[in-house]
């Protein structure tokens, strides 16, 4: 695996591979779980070259204390995608992609005005910003994006379509603990009694799509979920939201098998998780 710190090196390298070979991106912003492994898995099979990146963008932080706190485990980061056969890293530091700071602001219209859209403000600008950069500087053929985050996967896809980039969006399965919870890179910010409890994000998100699938309203579905956070006062839960799985707007009820979305957001400690099941 060869390491790229800066954006000329990284050009150049790849505009000779380019010529004869598919270019499959991965980004990230590091402390790599199976997650993220999976996602590198999944571009081996389907490009001849793989790029994957590690940058905590600061840009997309709405929140001081969650960029201070944000897992960095580069060394240990590398091993991990130099053992699943990752062809290169680009691990640049925040002056290299931000000289200055970004003038530019992008909005995603309807997407902002839900879920991480709405709770966190100026989030998705960020994500837009740093994968334009990184979709400009690597020129992939395809990338990869998990469901875990599944209103960035369609911010990305807004993002493919209103530029314009020659980039094909794969969306790949949230990867799970044996327990239920999603992998996060945030989960390592979890105690140890919190891990124990965090299980309850994927019991609630199970319990929504048992009510759903019985012939609940998304209404009736959502006060069960909150009446369930409400039970357990470790937990803050930000939102719950049932949403068409590809536009992410609000569904008024259950959709065509695998178009139904039920997110949700919840405080645990000073730990904010996110899932979704989609059905
Ligand atoms: P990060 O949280 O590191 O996630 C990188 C990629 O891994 C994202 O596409 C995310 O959805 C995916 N991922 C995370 N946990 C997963 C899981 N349990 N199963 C499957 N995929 C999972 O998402 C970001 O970074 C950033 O916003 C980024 C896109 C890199 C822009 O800075």
């Amino acid at each position: 695996m060869i390491r790229f710190d800066t954006i000329v090196s990284l050009r150049q390298h790849l505009n000779t591979l380019r010529q004869h070979h598919t270019i499959g991106l991965i980004p990230t912003m590091g402390a790599l779980h199976e997650g993220h492994i999976t996602l590198i898995e999944k571009a081996k099979q389907e490009n001849d070259v793989v790029v994957s990146s590690i940058f905590v963008n600061p840009v997309q932080f709405n929140n001081a204390d969650d960029l201070a706190r944000y897992p960095r485990t580069l060394e240990e980061d590398c091993q991990k995608l130099e053992a699943v056969g990752c062809d290169i890293v680009f691990t640049p530091s925040v002056h290299e992609m931000y000289p200055e700071p970004v003038a530019l602001r992008l909005n995603f219209g309807e997407l902002e005005t839900i879920m991480e859209g709405a709770f966190r403000p100026g989030h998705f600008n960020g994500v837009g910003i740093v994968v334009a950069k990184l979709f400009n500087i690597i020129q992939p053929d395809r990338a990869y994006f998990g469901q875990k985050d599944l209103q960035q996967v369609a911010v990305i896809r807004r993002l493919i379509r209103d530029l314009s980039f020659p980039v094909e969006l794969v969306r790949c399965p949230t990867i799970r603990e044996t327990d239920g919870l999603a992998m996060s890179s945030r989960n390592r910010n979890l105690t140890s009694s919190e891990r124990e409890q965090a299980i309850s994000l994927f019991q609630a998100l199970t319990m929504a799509r048992e009510l759903l699938t019985e012939g609940y309203t998304p209404e009736q579905t959502k006060a069960a979920v909150t009446g369930f956070f409400n039970d357990r006062v470790s937990f803050r839960l930000e939102y719950v939201e049932i949403v068409n799985a590809d536009t992410l707007q609000i569904a008024g009820e259950v959709l065509a098998p695998g178009q139904t979305a039920i997110c949700l957001a919840a405080h645990l400690g000073k730990v904010r998780l996110i899932d979704n099941l989609v059905f």
